[in-house]
């Protein structure tokens, strides 16, 4: 079992594939950003398999598969395939912002990803443009390709931000029940500093859930999962919502995760700078035990929590550049 100087268990890893997006969300990328990494710069998926053998070697159960947009890094299904048979893996998941996913969704899931979580902040097609600005029926036709593969669940995950799209909260639930999705809300962290939305638009998710609660009844203390999210459902359906509250009430305590950005650095917490680079040394050839030792001396680097509240502007990279 890997476990932290504070005693943490860090079983799940996020596993960046490429720094790029096709979208810019107001809250994590700068509008017109362009300075994207080299492919070059990006570890090879021989690299990144071998990476992730050295962990689930020493006792990692969980990856997923993040970006920048996944979807954008060519022949991703291969890549899967060489994770999902890793021995001790035990859960594949994705997120994604969907615009690619209904080509693909299929080829996924007969790939091994078992579970997919899906950013959607608005289902009006001319806000979803300017918070993302992409084309919300593209999302809409890969969401639903998704339900047809077969995943289950599928997890929405909106980040809820004043005088933006909190009037939807109430239709963002509606549609979840209709689909039969997970619905999770996000408060916006200030990483990066992109320029819009992500500190000014803050909004408290205890308010949020206040709101919802003068439309439905609200059971709490269901499905706890492995993320942070606390969950309730909604009396008289099936849907379950989680509340992602990094900002109004942290869960650094349970953190279980680190992350390995696509150029190959273990970022150990979203809102510290505390960064391992491991690139150099794969490059190097180094053996089998000598990747597990750097990464256990990367795990010994995890802070305790972060620090958004106090430093809100001490992360200087983005949120696609560290992974999401
Ligand atoms: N604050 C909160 N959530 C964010 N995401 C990206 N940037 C931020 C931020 N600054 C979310 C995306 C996606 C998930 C991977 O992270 O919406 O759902
Ligand atoms: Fe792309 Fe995800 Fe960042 Fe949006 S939040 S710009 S979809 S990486």
């Amino acid at each position: 079992m890997l476990r932290d100087t504070f005693g943490r268990s860090i079983e799940y890893v996020r596993l960046s594939v490429t720094d790029r997006c096709d979208l810019r969300c107001s809250y994590c990328l700068p509008k017109g950003f362009k300075d994207f990494q080299e492919p070059a710069e990006w570890l090879s998926y021989a690299e990144l398999t071998r990476v992730m053998q050295a962990f689930a070697a020493l006792g990692t159960r969980r990856i997923r598969i993040t970006g920048g947009e996944p979807l954008t890094r060519q022949h991703l299904p291969e890549l899967i395939r060489d994770l999902a048979a890793i021995p001790g893996i035990e859960d594949l998941s994705l997120s994604t912002n969907a615009t690619r996913l209904a080509k693909t969704a299929q080829e996924l899931q007969q790939a091994g990803v078992s579970r997919i979580n899906v950013s959607l902040d608005s289902l009006q097609p001319a806000r979803f443009a300017q918070i993302t600005g992409g084309k919300l029926d593209k999302v809409l036709a890969g969401l639903m390709a998704a339900k047809a593969a077969g995943f289950a669940p599928i997890k929405i995950n909106m980040v809820v931000m004043r005088e933006v799209n909190t009037d939807e909260v109430v239709d963002m639930v509606n549609f979840c029940i209709e689909h039969d999705f997970t619905l999770r809300f996000i408060e916006t962290m200030p990483i990066g500093n992109p320029g819009r939305d992500a500190t000014d638009h803050y909004v408290d998710l205890r308010d949020i859930k206040t709101q919802l609660e003068t439309h439905f009844d609200l059971i709490p203390g269901v499905m706890p999962g492995g993320g942070p999210a606390r969950y309730v459902r909604v009396a008289g359906t099936e849907l379950r919502i989680g509340f992602i509250t990094p900002m109004s009430q942290h869960f650094c305590d349970t953190c279980n995760r680190v992350r390995l950005s696509a150029d190959g650095n273990i970022y150990l917490c979203l809102g510290q700078n505390a960064v391992y680079p491991l690139r150099e040394h794969l490059r190097r050839g180094i053996s089998d035990t000598e990747l597990q030792q750097h990464i256990l001396q990367a795990i010994a680097l995890k802070p305790a929590r972060h620090e958004f509240n106090e430093h809100p502007a001490h992360i200087v990279r983005f949120m696609a550049q560290t992974g999401g």
